[in-house]
């Protein structure tokens, strides 16, 4: 949709200049991910926040980000869909901050409209140059720039946590951890291990879906993720919950998702931020 927005506005125009923005913004803007947004960033005194905030990763949260996390505003945060997703952020004050900034996962909803991001104090300290975190964290509210970026976990498959609320055998809600590369989740069907009778998951909230016509364990995954402008599925095709899976319990989905979201923006920063 928003492709088209640009040859509609540029119509009336008629310079072979502007013809050939027609062509190249619509190629420009499809083509990024890394968009790269403007905002102030304030932080949390207490992680302890954070670990319990509105994605519900809690104790799987410390894990998460290396312990470096933040809440969104309502725009990122996308009702609980932006769960886990990982930003780069970095302060505008060069005397203060370094160039890279910190990585931060979202695991909370920001109670304020006033900043983009309120990340968790040891992400904020993480983006002060040597020696100048302290005089960062007197600053409270800084301007910052942001780009969403891949999250990564080397070493953990994408899993499921079954929450505690799961009735078996019918009654199953999952929360995803651990989902790597830059995508949503949209879609989560459930079957029997070596069935093909798959059962639609709802979305619960954030990274939690349920059903309450769980087919009886083992249990397989497939999941559809969106990469901005097309969606793939993603097939834990073997044992992912065992036949008597347990509430409370974290289960390795043997799988990693590793793709990359395209979003449409201009101009595009796919520089890495040293
Ligand atoms: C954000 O701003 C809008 C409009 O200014 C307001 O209606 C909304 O309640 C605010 N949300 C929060 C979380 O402060
Ligand atoms: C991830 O899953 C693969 C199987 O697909 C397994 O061999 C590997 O040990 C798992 N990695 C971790 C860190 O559990």
């Amino acid at each position: 949709m928003r492709e088209m927005a640009v040859p509609v506005r540029l119509a009336s125009a008629s310079s072979s200049l502007s013809l050939l923005l027609l062509v190249l913004l619509p190629l420009l803007a499809s083509a990024c991910d890394r968009c790269v947004h403007h905002s102030k960033a304030a932080y949390y005194a207490s992680s302890l926040t954070l670990a319990g905030g509105s994605c519900g990763y809690g104790a799987e949260a410390a894990s998460m980000g290396g312990g470096f996390l933040a809440a969104a505003s309502p725009a990122l945060y996308r009702a609980g869909v932006g769960c886990g997703a990982c930003f780069q952020v970095r302060c505008k004050d060069r005397k203060l901050c370094a160039a890279a900034g910190a990585r931060v996962v979202v695991t909370d909803r920001a109670r304020t409209n006033r900043t983009d991001l309120v990340l968790s104090s040891p992400a904020f300290a993480a983006m002060a140059r040597p020696g100048m975190a302290a005089r960062l964290a007197k600053r409270r509210t800084v301007d910052v720039e942001y780009k969403r970026v891949p999250c990564e976990y080397k070493h953990r498959n994408l899993s499921v946590r079954v929450e505690e609320k799961s009735r078996a055998p019918s009654e199953l809600t999952i929360r995803f951890l651990y989902q790597g590369g830059q995508t949503d989740i949209v879609a989560v069907d459930v079957a029997q291990v070596g069935s093909s009778n798959w059962k639609f998951m709802t979305r619960d909230y954030g990274p939690a879906w349920s059903t309450s016509q769980a087919p009886p364990g083992p249990l397989q995954l497939r999941v559809v993720v969106t990469g901005g402008y097309d969606g793939k599925w993603v097939w834990a095709d073997r044992e992912v919950l065992p036949r008597r899976w347990r509430a409370g319990e974290v289960y390795d989905t043997g799988v990693q998702i590793a793709d990359i979201a395209q979003e449409g923006c201009f101009p595009c920063d796919t520089h890495e931020w040293e």
